[in-house]
């Protein structure tokens, strides 16, 4: 099959408006805006706390935001219902992964298409995603609670993929998975973009292959979007390299050194 790229539209698919959300006093976003375009995959980076989750729980209806706006393909889904919210063609697939552990592998794939009733289209990508992680289709009749972190990660991925979403979001994919297996996650993640043109956006703390992986990011620093650009661009930053891919040699970093304050895994 093709892999090149998917046209990437200028229309927003996803937009949100200073979108401010908290845990009772606790603000963990602090008026953030973004768009993520039709086709693309959007990264937002950032460190442990910086809130990358409840940006994704707040688009997806889990948090109501106390501020903002969220727009979904037009129309706004501000604080609505999340099962509203993924009928719309909307998936999240949660930090974690959070399969049904005592469900069949084939079994949580059918609930990923609970929304559905075009049968054809429920077994053709059924088979789309056997072809993707094929481990899947062997482990079809296993309990999902028995898979590896990484086969989880796969089918967590699949669920959402079987809902046929226009946007999928995705939470920290690489979460305690071997360099080896979040390679082979990545490359799977832009191949299902390529191959059909699914759009994603996806929140890490691992900002080399998030940016390797995506199209357009941005950085989120305690609750706030920091900067924003095209992954090419941002890979050149220097304060990309040093605070977030580590590429800095010991000598230039003396000074500079109280700047450190990111926790990368
Ligand atoms: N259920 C909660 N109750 C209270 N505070 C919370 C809750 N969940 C998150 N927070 C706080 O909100 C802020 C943002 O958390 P969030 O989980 O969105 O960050 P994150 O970027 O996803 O971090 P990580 O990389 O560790 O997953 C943090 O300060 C966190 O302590
Ligand atoms: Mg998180």
């Amino acid at each position: 099959m093709s892999t090149s790229p998917p046209p990437i539209s200028d229309l927003p698919v996803l937009k949100l408006l200073n979108v401010e959300s908290a845990y009772g006093p606790i603000k963990a976003i602090r008026g953030v805006s973004l768009q993520v375009r039709r086709g693309e995959i959007a990264t937002v980076l950032g460190s442990n706390g910086a809130g990358k989750t409840t940006i994704l729980k707040t688009i997806s209806g889990i948090i109501d935001p106390r501020k903002g706006s969220i727009e979904f393909k037009g129309e706004d889904i501000t604080a609505k219902d999340p099962a509203f919210i993924v009928q719309q063609g909307l998936s999240h697939v949660p930090e974690g992964r959070e399969v049904f552990p005592l469900l069949s592998v084939h079994d949580n794939l059918v609930m990923g298409a609970y929304t559905r009733s075009d049968k054809d289209g429920v077994a053709r990508d059924m088979e789309a995603v056997y072809g993707y992680f094929p481990i899947l289709r062997e482990r079809s009749s296993q309990d999902a609670g028995l898979l590896s972190g990484g086969q989880q990660q796969m089918l967590a991925i699949s669920r959402a993929l079987m809902a046929s979403p226009d946007l999928i979001l995705l939470d920290e994919p690489s979460l305690g998975l071997s360099p080896k297996l979040t390679k082979e996650i990545f490359e799977m993640v832009v191949r299902i973009n390529r191959e059909r043109g699914t759009t994603i956006l996806l929140v890490e703390q691992n900002a080399n292959m998030a940016l390797n992986a995506s199209d357009y990011g941005y950085v989120l620093e305690n609750g706030r979007i920091v900067m924003e650009d095209t992954c090419a661009h941002l890979r050149e930053k220097d304060d990309i390299k040093e605070f977030y891919l580590g590429m800095k040699e010991d000598g230039v970093r003396g000074e500079r050194r109280w700047k450190k304050k990111k926790t990368w895994r």
